[in-house]
């Protein structure tokens, strides 16, 4: 049986330092574990949030700076948000990076033109903390892209998705970085809430358009949205 999630700050400490821990070889496992999807994942987000190049771009939780890279091809201005000294110290990107935690940004109201963050949801003590923080630091009519991981609804597909990431991730994740790390990660989805509650939370929260796209037979989804 798995130990019980942590929760609250302990969550908050033991989600840093485990990636603290695997940021050298994170892009590696990234990139070997989801075939390579998760660039063109990125790539989608990038291009559904449709912001002019110029645009101000705040990358919630950049990790090793994938997604501020995406940006920046795209002609946008992006800056990063991490509180893992490490994953800031791996990244490879020429946008500024800010060490900070992404429930309680360094930043005035309305700044920013649109928000992208991925694969972090799942990994935030207080999801409603965050969607409030998104909706405080963009303008009215700034744009959100949100990726995260997902289940897929055909039968067949979640048994063979549950086998791979229950099982083959955490395997992988030993051999190249740190079976502990890799063995939570699948184990974290248990903090999302269900589809529709998510989507309900983003609408609360300011986004009364936001909706769900599931993205290779519903294995990741992207959440996007306007600020009313
Ligand atoms: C799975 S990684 C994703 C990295 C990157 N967004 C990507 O697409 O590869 C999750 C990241 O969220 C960061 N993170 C989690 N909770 C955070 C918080 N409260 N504040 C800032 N960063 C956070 C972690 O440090 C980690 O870099």
């Amino acid at each position: 049986m798995r130990a019980p999630l942590p929760q609250g700050e302990q969550k908050a400490r033991a989600v840093r330092s485990m990636f603290d821990g695997i940021a050298r070889r994170y892009d590696l496992v990234n990139r070997i574990m989801t075939f390579g999807l998760d660039v063109w994942w990125r790539r989608k987000a990038t291009r559904a949030l449709k912001l002019a190049p110029g645009s101000l771009v705040f990358d919630l939780a950049c990790g090793t700076g994938d997604f501020c890279r995406d940006l920046a091809r795209a002609g946008m201005r992006a800056v990063g948000y991490d509180f893992s000294f490490g994953m800031l110290a791996s990244a490879r990107t020429t946008a500024p990076l800010v060490l900070a935690d992404i429930l309680s940004l360094p930043v005035p109201d309305g700044r920013a033109d649109g928000i992208t963050c991925g694969f972090a949801l799942r990994n935030v003590v207080e999801l409603k903390t965050l969607f409030a923080e998104m909706a405080r630091v963009l303008r009215s009519g700034g744009r959100i892209a949100l990726l995260e991981v997902s289940e897929p609804r055909s039968r067949l597909l979640r048994w063979g998705h549950g086998i791979y990431f229950n099982k083959i991730v955490p395997f992988i994740g030993g051999l190249l970085s740190d079976r502990a790390a890799y063995s939570y990660l699948p184990a974290s989805v248990a903090y999302l809430p269900p589809r529709d509650e998510l989507l309900d939370m983003l609408h609360a929260a300011g986004f009364p358009d936001a909706r769900r796209v599931s993205l290779s037979g519903g294995v990741a989804q992207l959440l996007v949205g306007t600020r009313a």
